[in-house]
């Protein structure tokens, strides 16, 4: 077998650049459970921003505003909303990975630098990807604080219980017609990932919008990226949609893994997240569909969770509707029962309750 040129070990952390950091951090608090870990800003030394780090297991998510109204932050605030900056990759050589994505035609975003503190060094580098998006290696063997140098370890009077969020599950890009196979190939060539999986408009298609996707994976399978791009329908793309309001290529959904989706899902519910919705008609006939399944599927309707299985298992999913104004980034919770696939016999259901809901903005 060929040498793996970018062994990942994981996903280091989201970044999202936001308009209110500090308001936006007691959403992903008080809704989704996450712990704010660590903190840096004005009072620890950083200039111009603020950014919050928040934790729930092998999850990390950073909330960085801009104090300047001049900065890359307000700037990229300004034209895509709040949104995902940098899907960082933790690695053991942070350079290495670097040098090697590069010379295979990576756009460099920041050359490689290590930054220290008390608790150690960090060395972190970044590459370019769709729209404005970054990767940034994250080189940790030699660190010991709460999250990178510069941060200060904080804790916030708002007590969270954790509701079930294990990890990173996926990361789904969308890209500009006819971009989708570009990026397929950037992840093939420039970082080694392979093709796992390719959805074309006939997997994906209602009566009025389509879609096409490909899913390209690193060697070990922790890092999946889905890479959508608009296809031609009756009516507008959804993929269309989030283009006209992101402005640019970006990411559209970050799918959290559970372990108990029904507990996750309700607790979200009583804390406010707002889901798609399928009708009940979508369960008379899903178990003939999908066989048969641990869960109680009363529970599954209740929460309205979606099933489906392929030759390896079954897993439950559900999308929450878009978390700020404008119809572009919303958040996946998935459970995995064996199958490794992405839930395409849900796709016309889905797609179906988006285009709902793009009709109720007046985008279809
Ligand atoms: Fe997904």
């Amino acid at each position: 077998m060929e040498q793996d040129f970018l062994p990942i070990n994981g996903t280091d952390y989201v970044e999202f650049y936001v308009g209110n950091a500090k308001q936006s951090t007691l959403y992903y608090q008080h809704c989704f459970g996450y712990e704010l870990i660590a903190y840096a800003g004005p009072e620890t030394g950083v200039k111009g921003k603020a950014s919050y780090v928040l934790k729930q297991d092998k999850i990390r998510l950073v909330l960085t505003s801009s104090l300047d109204p001049n900065s890359e932050i307000s700037e990229h605030v300004k034209k895509h909303g709040d949104g995902v900056k940098v899907l960082a990759l933790w690695v053991d050589d942070a350079t290495r990975s670097y040098n090697e994505t590069t010379v295979r035609g990576a756009e460099s975003a920041i050359p490689p630098q290590t930054l220290k503190d008390e608790f150690g060094e960090v060395v972190v580098a970044s590459i370019k990807t769709y729209g404005e998006t970054i990767h940034t290696f994250v080189e940790r063997k030699n660190y010991k604080g709460p999250f990178l140098p510069g941060y200060k370890a904080v804790k916030s009077s708002l007590k969270v219980e954790p509701i079930g969020l294990k990890y990173i599950d996926h990361c789904v890009g969308n890209v500009e017609l006819g971009q989708m196979n570009k990026w397929v190939k950037f992840y093939e060539d420039v970082m080694g990932f392979k093709l796992l999986i390719t959805f074309d408009d006939k997997d994906i298609s209602t009566e009025y919008s389509a879609l096409m996707s490909k899913v390209v994976s690193n060697g070990n399978g922790y890092i999946k990226f889905p890479i959508n791009e608009p296809a031609k329908g009756k009516k507008k793309s959804q993929i269309e949609e989030y283009l006209d309001f992101y402005h640019s290529a970006g990411v559209q959904h970050i799918a959290i893994a559970t372990d108990d989706i029904v507990y996750t899902v309700s607790q979200l519910r009583k804390r406010g997240v707002e889901f798609l919705y399928v009708p009940d008609s979508y369960y008379e006939d899903v178990l003939d569909r999908v066989g048969k399944i641990n869960e109680d599927l009363q529970e599954l309707k209740e929460q309205n969770i979606l099933i489906d299985r392929d030759e390896e298992g079954y897993l439950l999913q559900i999308f929450t509707k878009p978390v700020q104004d404008r119809p572009t980034l919303f958040f996946e919770i998935i459970e995995r029962n064996g199958a490794k696939s992405f839930g395409k016999g849900n796709f016309k259901a889905l797609f179906e309750s988006i285009e709902r809901e793009q009709e109720l903005r007046g985008n279809l």
